[in-house]
């Protein structure tokens, strides 16, 4: 069994990706064979709209050609998908939005009765990290997951999703300006709140590669 994660962050090591790792490794508990990409090591572009995918004729893939595309037919085989990505501008960052431009978009039928080509029905989850709290983004909460809908009806299931709030930007908050921020509420988030999130994707991890059929 294959779980693939997708960073959507452009740092390796930081709050995004250890949460992916956490996932993977729930994922390798129950004896999945797993695997991460960092986007931003790739170079490619979004969706330039060639309907290349659209054609009767064809065979209903991205026809670019880039770094992204042997990532794309890697998640073919998948069994299922973790994708991460912090919040920029309330929504996933550029890297991730134009990933899922060219891998969602392909698997899209302009067919009300069967809107999806992707071959099977396949479980995914979301990871999401964000500097603010979770009160501070609630209003703003429906904006950051709208990808989760397309996914829902690209793979017929609905997206495992977890929320990581107040993250630790920094690795030294006294070298950046951040007055706005208390830095001693997220020291302490970080102490305290990171583990059960890094916990709770561990349990994403592993739940969904359990529910694979
Ligand atoms: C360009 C940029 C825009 C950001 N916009 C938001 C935002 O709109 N809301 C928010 O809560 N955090 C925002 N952040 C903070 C990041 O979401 C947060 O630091 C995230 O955890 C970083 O993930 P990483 O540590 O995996 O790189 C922004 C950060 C950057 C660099």
């Amino acid at each position: 069994m294959k779980i693939i994660a997708i960073n959507g962050s452009p740092r390796k090591n930081w709050n995004t990706a250890t949460l992916l790792q956490k996932a993977l490794d729930g994922a390798d508990s129950q004896n999945a064979e797993t695997e991460m990409f960092h986007l931003y090591e790739l170079k490619y572009r979004g969706c330039v709209s060639c309907f290349g995918c659209k054609r009767k004729d064809g065979d209903h893939t991205c026809a670019l050609q880039d770094d992204l595309t042997p990532v794309l037919e890697k998640l073919k085989n998948a069994d299922a998908i973790i994708f991460g990505s912090p919040i920029y501008f309330m929504s996933v960052t550029s890297g991730m939005s134009s990933f899922l431009e060219r891998f969602l978009y392909p698997y899209i039928k302009y067919d009300l009765e069967c809107p999806s080509l992707f071959s099977k029905k396949m479980l995914t989850g979301f990871i999401y990290t964000m500097g603010s709290t979770e009160e501070w983004i609630e209003p703003f909460k429906a904006n950051l997951n709208h990808f989760d809908r397309f996914l829902e009806m690209v793979f017929g299931e609905k997206t495992m999703s977890l929320y990581s709030y107040n993250t630790y930007q920094y690795s030294d908050y006294n070298k950046y300006e951040s007055s706005m921020f208390n830095e001693k509420e997220k020291a302490k988030c970080r102490k305290e709140q990171f583990p059960l999130d890094c916990q709770s994707a561990f349990d994403l991890g592993a739940t969904l590669t359990k529910n694979v059929k």
